[in-house]
């Protein structure tokens, strides 16, 4: 049994605005996605740069079985932004096109609404009609239609509403019967029904599961969106630049996605402000701090002015009365009132001298004009290490208010790491945890997510923060695990989703004081290395040589396939858990340096490697059931031709990396410890909320002194199997139902199930 005392008068910390979401458009989370425009490629800019297999036709394909062409020409286009454009040019009979979506299909539904709409233009000898339908791609049963004549030879946009006549997946059709030329772009189709009405709006049934989850803010447009592409914000390619996401959606230029796609700008930096509003999130927007560590180009500092101004602007955007210049642009745009903003972020998981020499032009010129707004410094995506450290000391020196935090490791690295955030310095900058997950979307993992957020939740150092990715639609997948899943027609929350909902719905004001009591023994499980040692190159040849292992003298020999060496020696198959193993590596051809395994077991591995990522860093991660969790980071580079002298020392749980004598890292692998169960609470007017995770195979009753006369009592619980998934097929699978409780004076019980999140409210 466990004993739990809350202590509802005893106030630990505020929590503000602990719990909010991370967008990004990643998994087409955006373009085919929350932004409900249904046609694919609608003004024909999709382009090798953004995607190898892309063409300007990509997502259209000829419809009518007339005599014609269609082709993309940039030759008048409707504006500099938007050069591409099609054209059809009939012989005779009939000719257009099709577009079937994002998902191969248009989930039409019958007594809907949908407004199409394009720029269009013709030859003059063209007066024929255009037939707009909405037609089964399988079959050709129609579900509606409408038509209209091309008016003019200069562009102009038609619009019209075609209502369902019957639920079909289709694709959209715009033929044209006769002979001449016509001439069409940005061709749209959306749903009359979005979320909230909005035109240009968000697809309704994925916005009602974010504004469902209750989320105090918004981390918006990513990741590494943000500052992954070319620094000319002219480019195609550039990083994402906030004013090139505002105005009229014809008049965005199209950008490449850098998650391998295009991306339209549809939804733009006034769409997410008004979306946040829409939700009852506040807007945290991130923007590029002048260098992109993926290339490694920085903007030279006599240059950083136009960054820092678009940072001044943004906030004005969000802020500023109509007297201001982009706050009038903001009112022209159809939002008078500010939107207000109390968040910004500079710079998304940079690693590099280059970023934390560019930030504090930033922080200098926004606290100078906007002393409130809170600044959110970076450090880095792991962690751990050099350049996480680099961040937090940035954030130290130059006042920054928060440091975003990203990790995505181990469900059991979560466990092990349940007291990180009671050692940070309360006094100091507090912590964004911008990004996490455990990679996987079973209830485990999302237990393992849950028993962390309560230690977030007590910490009273983590200010912020949001699970990632949050979006995935299913037939574009960059990354997984990912929140909520989608495809054309639905939508569904996993696991994971509904952990952050719970915690979301219970958040509360204040943080009390909780203590719980057990009789039960809290398990360990160790992680020290046991196993056995691999060398390994990845499309890269080396060569290892003067390899000992506690002093003993060994050669080894090499194997490949697909682009992987590996080098094995009978002295490194041999099980080991405490060790010396030295050795010198020479890079001799290819583009990264070199990996060492060890404790090898059925299930686990760790891994050292040196030159990794882009030939970047060097890297300690552990591999716990096939989960990457990074254990220490610094950057480092392997030179061809160079020696290297290489020395890893184990022994029981720690680990010692050296590299030519100079110790590059040096850890203590944390075991994951099973507490019997973890708590949190917290309280908001008469409202006492107690969040208990319990991980364990077996159930556990709970007796609850609240400290407080209770006047009702109430109990969710997310529970299961430990592999247990939700899919397109079973939605609700692991999903919160009500847990029968009793309570009596300030007691109150509940039976908790194994492998359960129990979320308890109580009104006094
Ligand atoms: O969430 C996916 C990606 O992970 C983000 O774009 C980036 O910030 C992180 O590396």
């Amino acid at each position: 049994m466990n004993r739990i005392t809350v202590f509802p008068d005893k106030r630990l910390h505020a929590l503000g605005d602990l719990y909010g979401i991370f967008f990004e458009d990643i998994n087409h989370a955006a373009d085919g996605g929350l932004y409900a425009e249904m046609v694919r490629n609608r003004s024909f800019e999709f382009d090798r740069i953004d995607n190898y297999s892309y063409d300007h036709l990509t997502g259209w394909e000829k419809a009518g079985g007339g005599e014609f062409k269609i082709w993309v020409e940039s030759v008048h286009p409707i504006n500099e932004n938007n050069l591409n454009y099609l054209a059809i040019d009939v012989a005779a009979g009939e000719g257009g096109v099709r577009n079937r979506g994002f998902n191969g299909k248009m989930p039409i539904k019958k007594g809907e609404e949908y407004i199409f709409s394009f720029y269009a233009r013709r030859v003059k000898n063209f007066k024929s009609d255009v037939r707009i339908t909405l037609v089964s791609a399988e079959n050709g049963e129609k579900a509606g239609e409408a038509s209209l004549k091309i008016t003019g030879c200069d562009w102009k946009k038609y619009e019209g509403v075609i209502k369902a006549e019957k639920s079909l997946p289709c694709a959209l059709e715009i033929v044209a019967e006769g002979e001449g030329r016509i001439y069409f772009d940005e061709i749209s189709l959306f749903p009359k029904r979005t979320f909230k009405g909005r035109k240009n709006g968000m697809r309704e049934d994925i916005a009602l599961m974010l504004k469902e989850l209750g989320p105090k803010f918004m981390r918006f447009p990513g990741g590494c969106l943000v500052h992954d592409g070319s620094l000319d914000k002219n480019a195609r390619d550039s990083l994402y630049r906030w004013k090139n996401t505002i105005g009229g959606v014809e008049k965005r230029p199209a950008r490449r996605n850098n998650w391998g796609y295009n991306q339209t700008l549809g939804l733009g930096f006034y769409e997410y402000f008004l979306f946040c509003e829409d939700i009852g999130a506040k807007p945290l927007p991130v923007l590029p701090g002048a260098y992109n560590p993926h290339r490694k180009d920085a903007v030279p500092l006599d240059e950083l002015d136009e960054w820092v101004e678009d940072a001044l602007d943004l906030i004005e955007f969000a802020r500023g009365g109509e007297n201001t210049k982009y706050g009038k642009i903001r009112a022209e745009l159809g939002h008078k009132e500010p939107f207000g903003l109390e968040y910004i972020a500079i710079g998304n998981e940079e690693v590099g001298d280059e970023f934390f020499e560019r930030y504090p032009y930033f922080h200098k010129a926004i606290k100078e004009k906007y002393p409130d707004i809170k600044i959110i410094g970076t450090s880095g995506p792991f962690p751990c290490g050099g350049e996480f450290e680099k961040g937090w000391r940035s954030a130290r020196e130059n006042g920054t208010d928060i440091v975003d935090e990203h990790y995505y490791v181990s469900p059991e690295w979560f466990l092990a790491n349940y007291d990180r955030y009671f050692n940070y310095d309360k006094t100091g900058p507090k912590v964004f945890l911008g990004e996490y997950a455990s990679w996987g979307n079973t209830l485990y993992n999302a237990l393992c997510e849950a028993v962390y957020m309560t230690a977030l939740e007590k910490s009273g150092t983590v200010a912020l923060a949001c699970y990632a990715p949050l979006l995935a639609n299913s037939a574009y997948v960059n990354w997984r695990p990912d929140l909520i899943w989608f495809d054309e027609k639905s939508v569904f929350g996993s696991a994971n989703y509904y952990v952050q909902k719970l915690f979301m719905a219970h958040q509360g004001k204040y943080e009390v004081l909780c203590e719980n009591e057990s009789e039960d023994e809290t398990d360990v499980l160790s992680f020290a290395p046991n196993g056995t040692i691999e060398l390994e190159t990845v499309n890269t040849k080396a060569r290892f040589y003067d390899l000992k292992i506690d002093g003993e003298a060994f050669e080894v020999s090499e194997s490949e396939k697909d682009g992987r060496r590996v080098y094995k020696s009978d002295a490194l198959e041999k099980k080991r858990e405490s060790f010396v193993l030295e050795m010198k590596a020479e890079e001799i051809e290819g583009i990264r340096g070199f990996t060492i395994k060890f404790g090898m077991s059925e299930n686990i591995y760790y891994r050292w490697e040196i030159g990794g990522w882009q030939n970047q860093d060097s890297v300690l991660c552990s591999h716990i059931n096939g989960r990457e969790s990074v254990l220490a980071h610094e950057l480092k580079s392997v030179e061809r031709g160079r020696e290297y002298d290489i020395r890893l020392e184990v022994c029981g749980n720690a680990v010692e990396c050296f590299i030519d004598g100079v110790k590059i890292h040096s850890v203590k692998i944390l075991p994951a410890v099973i507490r019997p169960i973890y708590t949190a609470a917290s309280v908001e007017e008469d409202k006492v909320y107690i969040k208990a995770v319990n991980i364990k195979g077996t159930p556990r009753l709970c007796e609850i002194e609240t400290n407080c006369d209770i006047r009702s009592a109430e109990a969710e619980v997310l529970t299961g199997e430990p592999q247990d998934m939700n899919s397109f097929e079973e939605k609700e699978k692991v999903s919160p139902k009500a847990l029968e409780i009793s309570f009596s004076g300030s007691v109150v019980k509940a039976q908790m199930p194994p492998m359960s999140l129990c979320v308890i409210t109580v009104k006094r």
